[in-house]
Protein backbone atom coordinates (compact mmCIF):
# COMPACT_ATOMS: atom_id res chain seq x y z
CA UNK A 1 0.00 0.00 0.00
CA UNK A 2 1.55 3.45 -0.98
CA UNK A 3 1.38 6.38 1.71
CA UNK A 4 0.90 9.85 0.78
CA UNK A 5 0.62 13.01 2.57
CA UNK A 6 -2.04 15.11 2.30
CA UNK A 7 -0.86 18.55 2.50
CA UNK A 8 1.00 21.34 0.53
CA UNK A 9 3.61 21.78 2.98
CA UNK A 10 6.88 21.39 1.45
CA UNK A 11 8.52 21.62 5.15
CA UNK A 12 6.35 18.58 5.71
CA UNK A 13 6.87 16.86 2.56
CA UNK A 14 10.34 16.73 2.66
CA UNK A 15 10.85 15.50 6.34
CA UNK A 16 8.84 12.26 5.19
CA UNK A 17 10.73 12.35 1.43
CA UNK A 18 13.76 11.97 3.29
CA UNK A 19 12.63 9.71 6.13
CA UNK A 20 11.72 6.97 2.84
CA UNK A 21 8.34 6.63 3.66
CA UNK A 22 6.82 8.99 1.36
CA UNK A 23 4.97 7.59 -2.21
CA UNK A 24 3.23 10.85 -2.88
CA UNK A 25 1.19 14.05 -2.18
CA UNK A 26 -2.12 15.29 -2.42
CA UNK A 27 -3.07 18.91 -2.41
CA UNK A 28 -6.48 20.85 -2.60
CA UNK A 29 -7.45 24.43 -2.55
CA UNK A 30 -7.83 24.70 1.38
CA UNK A 31 -4.30 22.58 2.06
CA UNK A 32 -2.88 25.43 -0.47
CA UNK A 33 -4.52 28.49 0.81
CA UNK A 34 -3.28 27.49 4.12
CA UNK A 35 0.28 27.69 3.24
CA UNK A 36 0.05 32.00 1.89
CA UNK A 37 2.57 30.81 -1.30
CA UNK A 38 1.82 30.42 -4.82
CA UNK A 39 0.79 26.98 -6.07
CA UNK A 40 2.68 26.57 -9.11
CA UNK A 41 5.81 27.19 -6.98
CA UNK A 42 4.71 24.92 -4.00
CA UNK A 43 4.18 22.14 -6.83
CA UNK A 44 7.23 22.68 -8.32
CA UNK A 45 8.93 22.49 -5.10
CA UNK A 46 7.92 19.33 -4.29
CA UNK A 47 8.18 17.92 -7.85
CA UNK A 48 11.82 18.72 -7.77
CA UNK A 49 12.23 16.51 -4.25
CA UNK A 50 11.70 13.26 -6.26
CA UNK A 51 8.10 12.45 -5.25
CA UNK A 52 6.71 10.56 -8.00
CA UNK A 53 3.26 11.34 -7.39
CA UNK A 54 1.49 15.03 -6.81
CA UNK A 55 -2.02 15.85 -6.94
CA UNK A 56 -3.14 19.11 -7.86
CA UNK A 57 -6.55 20.41 -8.12
CA UNK A 58 -8.50 22.19 -10.59
CA UNK A 59 -11.04 24.94 -9.41
CA UNK A 60 -13.23 25.52 -12.66
CA UNK A 61 -16.41 23.83 -12.43
CA UNK A 62 -17.35 23.67 -16.22
CA UNK A 63 -15.87 21.01 -18.94
CA UNK A 64 -13.67 23.26 -21.03
CA UNK A 65 -12.33 25.01 -17.63
CA UNK A 66 -11.15 21.84 -16.09
CA UNK A 67 -9.83 20.31 -19.28
CA UNK A 68 -7.64 23.69 -20.03
CA UNK A 69 -6.44 23.62 -16.42
CA UNK A 70 -5.81 20.16 -16.18
CA UNK A 71 -3.59 20.22 -19.47
CA UNK A 72 -1.45 23.14 -17.64
CA UNK A 73 -1.13 21.24 -14.56
CA UNK A 74 0.41 18.47 -15.86
CA UNK A 75 2.78 20.19 -18.16
CA UNK A 76 3.93 21.38 -14.40
CA UNK A 77 6.12 18.14 -14.10
CA UNK A 78 5.84 14.33 -14.92
CA UNK A 79 4.39 13.56 -11.68
CA UNK A 80 1.49 15.96 -11.66
CA UNK A 81 -2.31 13.87 -11.26
CA UNK A 82 -4.58 16.22 -11.75
CA UNK A 83 -7.82 16.75 -9.27
CA UNK A 84 -10.59 16.64 -10.94
CA UNK A 85 -14.16 16.58 -8.33
CA UNK A 86 -16.94 14.32 -9.25
CA UNK A 87 -19.67 15.97 -10.99
CA UNK A 88 -21.28 15.56 -14.25
CA UNK A 89 -18.91 17.98 -16.09
CA UNK A 90 -15.65 16.57 -13.88
CA UNK A 91 -16.77 13.11 -15.24
CA UNK A 92 -16.91 14.50 -18.89
CA UNK A 93 -13.60 16.53 -18.24
CA UNK A 94 -11.55 13.47 -16.80
CA UNK A 95 -12.83 11.46 -20.07
CA UNK A 96 -10.83 14.01 -22.17
CA UNK A 97 -7.74 14.20 -20.07
CA UNK A 98 -7.55 10.29 -19.38
CA UNK A 99 -7.68 9.74 -23.44
CA UNK A 100 -4.62 11.90 -23.69
CA UNK A 101 -2.65 10.35 -21.29
CA UNK A 102 -3.39 12.82 -18.49
CA UNK A 103 -3.22 10.81 -14.89
CA UNK A 104 -6.82 11.85 -13.11
CA UNK A 105 -7.45 11.60 -9.66
CA UNK A 106 -11.10 11.94 -8.89
CA UNK A 107 -12.13 13.69 -5.86
CA UNK A 108 -14.88 14.41 -3.96
CA UNK A 109 -16.26 10.97 -3.90
CA UNK A 110 -18.75 9.96 -1.55
CA UNK A 111 -20.60 6.73 -2.77
CA UNK A 112 -19.65 3.16 -4.75
CA UNK A 113 -21.48 4.64 -7.66
CA UNK A 114 -19.54 7.76 -8.07
CA UNK A 115 -16.26 5.46 -7.68
CA UNK A 116 -17.85 3.33 -10.25
CA UNK A 117 -18.65 6.16 -12.99
CA UNK A 118 -15.06 7.27 -12.15
CA UNK A 119 -13.09 4.43 -13.11
CA UNK A 120 -15.39 4.14 -16.22
CA UNK A 121 -14.33 7.17 -17.45
CA UNK A 122 -10.34 6.50 -17.22
CA UNK A 123 -9.67 8.06 -13.85
CA UNK A 124 -6.31 6.83 -12.70
CA UNK A 125 -7.25 7.91 -8.98
CA UNK A 126 -10.59 7.96 -6.89
CA UNK A 127 -10.76 10.12 -3.66
CA UNK A 128 -13.06 8.72 -0.99
CA UNK A 129 -13.53 11.20 1.20
CA UNK A 130 -13.83 8.51 4.66
CA UNK A 131 -13.51 11.08 7.52
CA UNK A 132 -16.13 13.53 6.40
CA UNK A 133 -18.82 10.53 5.81
CA UNK A 134 -17.70 9.34 9.62
CA UNK A 135 -18.35 13.14 10.60
CA UNK A 136 -22.01 12.88 9.68
CA UNK A 137 -22.63 9.50 11.30
CA UNK A 138 -21.87 7.12 8.70
CA UNK A 139 -19.11 4.56 8.54
CA UNK A 140 -16.45 5.92 5.46
CA UNK A 141 -14.74 2.75 6.13
CA UNK A 142 -17.51 0.64 4.38
CA UNK A 143 -17.42 2.91 1.39
CA UNK A 144 -13.61 1.70 0.71
CA UNK A 145 -14.60 -2.15 1.31
CA UNK A 146 -17.34 -1.75 -1.69
CA UNK A 147 -15.33 0.26 -3.93
CA UNK A 148 -12.32 -2.28 -3.41
CA UNK A 149 -14.53 -5.26 -4.27
CA UNK A 150 -16.44 -3.47 -6.86
CA UNK A 151 -13.13 -2.50 -8.69
CA UNK A 152 -12.04 -6.15 -8.18
CA UNK A 153 -15.28 -7.45 -9.98
CA UNK A 154 -14.21 -5.55 -12.94
CA UNK A 155 -10.84 -5.77 -13.26
CA UNK A 156 -10.45 -1.79 -13.50
CA UNK A 157 -7.23 -0.45 -12.97
CA UNK A 158 -8.32 3.10 -11.24
CA UNK A 159 -6.47 2.82 -7.79
CA UNK A 160 -8.64 3.11 -4.47
CA UNK A 161 -7.03 6.96 -2.51
CA UNK A 162 -8.82 6.58 0.72
CA UNK A 163 -8.74 10.17 1.24
CA UNK A 164 -9.92 12.58 4.37
CA UNK A 165 -8.29 10.59 6.66
CA UNK A 166 -8.41 11.53 10.66
CA UNK A 167 -6.36 8.74 12.61
CA UNK A 168 -4.42 5.61 12.62
CA UNK A 169 -6.73 3.49 13.09
CA UNK A 170 -8.01 4.49 9.19
CA UNK A 171 -4.49 3.45 7.59
CA UNK A 172 -5.05 0.38 9.30
CA UNK A 173 -8.49 -0.76 8.21
CA UNK A 174 -7.78 0.94 4.37
CA UNK A 175 -4.64 -1.39 4.64
CA UNK A 176 -6.77 -4.44 6.04
CA UNK A 177 -9.37 -4.27 2.80
CA UNK A 178 -6.51 -3.35 0.54
CA UNK A 179 -6.93 -0.24 -0.70
CA UNK A 180 -4.10 1.22 -2.98
CA UNK A 181 -3.19 4.43 -1.74
CA UNK A 182 -4.02 6.12 1.84
CA UNK A 183 -3.49 10.20 1.85
CA UNK A 184 -3.19 11.56 5.64
CA UNK A 185 -2.32 14.77 7.25
CA UNK A 186 1.28 14.97 8.71
CA UNK A 187 0.28 14.75 12.06
CA UNK A 188 -1.11 10.77 11.40
CA UNK A 189 1.73 10.04 8.75
CA UNK A 190 4.22 10.91 12.63
CA UNK A 191 1.73 8.46 14.42
CA UNK A 192 2.46 6.04 12.31
CA UNK A 193 5.83 5.78 13.33
CA UNK A 194 5.96 6.53 17.29
CA UNK A 195 4.92 3.38 19.78
CA UNK A 196 5.22 4.70 23.61
CA UNK A 197 6.73 0.99 24.23
CA UNK A 198 9.22 1.68 21.35
CA UNK A 199 10.55 4.76 23.19
CA UNK A 200 10.23 2.93 26.98
CA UNK A 201 12.25 -0.52 25.62
CA UNK A 202 15.17 2.14 23.54
CA UNK A 203 15.55 4.04 26.59
CA UNK A 204 15.77 1.00 28.48
CA UNK A 205 18.50 -0.55 26.22
CA UNK A 206 20.53 2.14 26.32
CA UNK A 207 20.69 2.53 30.23
CA UNK A 208 21.39 -1.47 30.32
CA UNK A 209 23.72 -1.00 27.94
CA UNK A 210 26.08 1.71 30.42
CA UNK A 211 26.43 -1.59 32.91
CA UNK A 212 28.60 -3.77 30.12
CA UNK A 213 31.86 -3.68 30.69
CA UNK A 214 33.29 -1.63 27.51
CA UNK A 215 36.96 -1.40 25.98
C1 LIG B 1 -7.91 14.45 -0.46
O1 LIG B 1 -7.22 14.45 -1.45
C2 LIG B 1 -8.31 15.65 0.29
O2 LIG B 1 -7.31 16.60 0.13
C3 LIG B 1 -8.44 15.43 1.77
O3 LIG B 1 -8.12 14.12 2.17
C4 LIG B 1 -9.63 16.03 2.41
O4 LIG B 1 -9.59 15.80 3.79
P1 LIG B 1 -10.42 16.60 4.89
O5 LIG B 1 -11.78 16.01 4.96
O6 LIG B 1 -9.65 16.40 6.14
O7 LIG B 1 -10.43 18.04 4.42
Amino acid sequence: MQLFLDTASVTEIRTMWEIGILDGVTTNPTLVAKEGRKFEEVLREVCALGVPSVSAEVVATDTEGMVREGRHLREIHSAIYVKVPMTAAGLKATKVLAREGTRVNMTLVFSANQALLAAKVGAAYVSPFIGRLDDQGETGMDLIRDIVQIYRNYSFSTKVLVASVRHPVHVLEAAKIGADIVTMPYSVMEKLVQHPLTDIGLARFLKDWEKVPKG
